[in-house]
């Protein structure tokens, strides 16, 4: 039997709808996430075949729009207000007694919810669409982010009840392991780690690029609604009547009929928070009859009807065993507080960074003294104070060392950073986090050169820099410990295979200050080559779109001071690529065409090509894209409903070009027919 195409892509989308529906609104799924898996791939593969059957509404369109350069700024139909905070049961019988003061003789009854630690999101359906998503900006106005609530999949794209107008407020959020994966993701792309679940969240939403934002997993709780003619009179309703219209809502939300009820919840969670999927700072207290909340009205900044009670960040007492240096691979020393191990928020602390020396004079924090360690939203434990009463009258102020724990140079503090230096460059430390950086996955990617390799090749000097590692031999290594023939030939074998690695990774594992992987992939696409980089001046580098003075100074000088140049030699002699030979589609980008080393935005809709397709094609003929116009754009692409940015390149005099000149380019370079 022959399955008709648009029949079957209606039934995917709906059983994927009614899935994610399953999944994240009744938390209730009945399809394993490889069954899931199988359908999507079903729907996206029957989707190519019939491109033409493809519907704005698809779930496979949940990442659509374009990278756009700033989110326009739109206005809340009613002012977004916060809740005033409370952090103790007096405020909350305080608050209590305000209510019942102003609504004299009524019953009152409460809701407690959970305060999710997120961002506030306001939805906007019209007949039962998602047509807006919007920050919470200053409260009256925000920013338009809808292409990217579109990925969240929490977020219904259309609604379970049909012709439905109305405005939904929630939390977006990041559950804790999500987080976990993300922040490992990033220490592998030697990018910097966010601090919590809400930084993460807040840093996710403010991406241009949609398909960043899907790949961020975020999650949504409503927990407002308003529609005219609504058939919901409490706050409780309106909860299952969110829940109704396929909107993810906190199944721990309750009612309660008393103070005695609204206190016992708080104190519940208190207890519970750890072993929620994600975080919360709080619970909120809301009046349940929304006509008494309107009567109750509102202060300039929250409604008298609701308030926050926030919990105390997590706080542990223990001892300071010792205060240990840690020397990075830049030379920053780092002071680290051993702790007796203490269990706060669900796992044993025996760790905390003590940053710098400022901070632990600031705080006069010495060895053996007991200290106070919290978690607030932060993922790392802090040390916040010492009890000072309890201090043994034998405990000397910290003094910082002066020459570094492991080779003895003398520390060196920044003039202008808080950092203290050890500024030999062939400290060993310094050298095993080198080559742990070098080798590591973003890097050159060295499979069998994990720190214990990299613990004996230094501590048996057998080698000195990165470059040492492309001269070592089955002899050497094999006579290390725990290291038989064939784990020695393995690391052999990485190595070789990690000098097919190209230009952009090697800039990268070289680790000059303030070059992560983005701006080495930057750097390597813009010049191409080693010799090409190094022959750049400073004002060259910094005119390199998405390069700022900071980044420019420190790879001028790192190539300049002379310090490299041996290094450089030995790469090259052991055959690395220090010229970007392949691009990403394995095409060979030309030497010269009309793109070849030219800063290219594109913009509104092109015919042919989408706008991810025509950037891969300037980047094959050389050229490169960047999402805003500025003095440094050479060349305007502009396709159908081109704004602001066909404005401002022709006030900015830069050249335009449409996608029939753009097509004759391709041409004329032999990718186009
Ligand atoms: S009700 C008038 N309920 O906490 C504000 N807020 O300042 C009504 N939040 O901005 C908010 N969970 O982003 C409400 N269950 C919940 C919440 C919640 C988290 C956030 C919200 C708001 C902030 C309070």
């Amino acid at each position: 039997m022959k399955i008709d195409p648009a029949q079957r892509l209606a039934q995917l989308a709906n059983q994927l709808e009614e899935h994610n529906y399953r999944y994240y609104v009744l938390a209730e799924p009945v399809i394993s996430d490889r069954e899931y898996d199988r359908l999507w791939h079903e729907l996206l593969d029957l989707e190519e075949m019939h491109p033409e059957l493809r519907s704005p509404h698809s779930p496979s369109q949940r990442v659509s729009g374009q990278p756009t350069s700033d989110f326009p700024t739109v206005a809340h139909s009613a002012p977004m207000l916060s809740l005033d905070n409370s952090y103790s049961h007096e405020d909350i019988e305080a608050f209590d007694r305000r209510v019942r003061q102003a609504l004299p003789d009524e019953e009152i009854g409460y809701v407690a919810e959970l305060k999710i630690d997120g961002v506030a999101l306001s939805l906007v359906y019209e007949n039962s669409i998602l047509v807006r998503a919007v920050t919470r900006g200053d409260g009256v106005q925000g920013d338009e982010i809808t292409a990217n609530a579109r990925t969240i999949r929490s977020i219904p794209l259309r609604l379970r009840q049909p012709g439905v107008s109305c405005e939904v407020r929630g939390e977006v959020y990041m559950q804790n392991d999500d987080f976990a994966r993300l922040n490992k993701e990033r220490t592998a792309d030697g990018e910097p780690l966010f601090a919590n679940p809400r930084n993460s969240t807040a840093g996710s939403l403010k991406q241009q690029d949609p398909a960043v934002v899907a790949r961020r997993s975020l999650r949504y709780f409503a927990y407002w609604i308003r529609r005219d003619n609504a058939s919901f009179s409490t706050h409780y309703d309106s909860l299952e009547h969110l829940r109704q219209l396929g909107l993810p809502v906190n199944p721990n939300g309750a009612r309660c009929n008393s103070l005695a009820e609204v206190i016992a919840f708080y104190e519940r969670f208190a207890l519970q928070r750890e072993s929620l999927p994600y975080e919360i700072d709080g619970v909120v207290i809301k009046v349940d009859d929304l006509d008494q909340q309107q009567r109750l009205g509102f202060t300039a900044k929250s409604p008298r009807g609701a308030i926050a009670y926030k919990f105390a960040a997590y706080q542990a007492h223990t001892r300071l065993l010792d205060i240990q240096l840690q020397v990075g691979r830049t030379g920053a020393v780092t002071p680290v507080a051993i702790l007796e191990p203490v269990l706060l928020a669900g796992s044993t602390i025996s760790r905390a960074s003590l940053h710098n020396a400022d901070e632990i004079a600031r705080k006069d924090i010495r060895i053996g003294d007991l200290i106070v360690l919290e978690k607030g939203g932060d993922v790392i434990p802090k040390i916040v104070s010492v009890v000072e009463s309890e201090r043994p009258a034998q405990n000397a102020p910290y003094q910082f060392p002066t020459t570094c724990p492991v080779c003895a140079a003398k520390l060196v503090r920044d003039e202008d950073e808080a950092a203290t230096r050890c500024e030999n460059p062939t400290c060993p430390a310094q050298l095993k986090r080198r080559l742990e950086h070098f080798a590591g996955r973003s890097a050159m990617d060295i499979e069998g050169m994990g720190p214990a390799v990299v613990e004996q090749l230094v501590e048996h000097e057998l080698v000195g820099n990165v470059g040492d590692l492309y001269n070592l031999t089955l002899q050497q290594l094999s006579a290390l410990e725990r290291m038989g023939e064939k784990s020695a030939q393995n690391l052999l074998d990485g190595l070789s295979a990690s000098k097919e690695r190209g230009f952009d990774r090697v800039l990268f594992a070289i680790g000059i200050r303030h070059v992560g992987a983005t701006v080495a992939r930057t750097l390597a696409r813009h010049f191409q080559s080693l010799d090409a980089l190094r022959q750049a001046t400073a004002n060259e580098l910094e005119e390199v779109p998405e390069i700022g003075p900071k980044i420019a100074l420190s790879v001028f000088s790192a190539l300049h001071s002379g310090e490299l140049d041996d290094l450089f030699e030995q790469l090259k002699a052991a055959g690395l690529e220090l010229e970007m030979a392949r691009v990403e589609n394995g095409d060979t980008a030309l030497e010269t065409s009309y793109f070849s080393d030219k800063t290219i935005v594109i913009t509104g809709t092109l015919e042919r090509f989408s706008r991810d397709e025509a950037s891969a094609l300037v980047e094959r003929l050389g050229g490169h894209t960047t999402s805003s116009v500025s003095k440094k754009t050479d060349i305007l692409l502009y396709g159908d409903k081109a704004g602001s940015k066909l404005a401002k390149a022709q006030s900015l005099g830069i050249e335009t070009m449409d996608e029939v000149a753009f097509v004759a380019e391709l041409q004329k370079a032999g990718i186009a027919e």
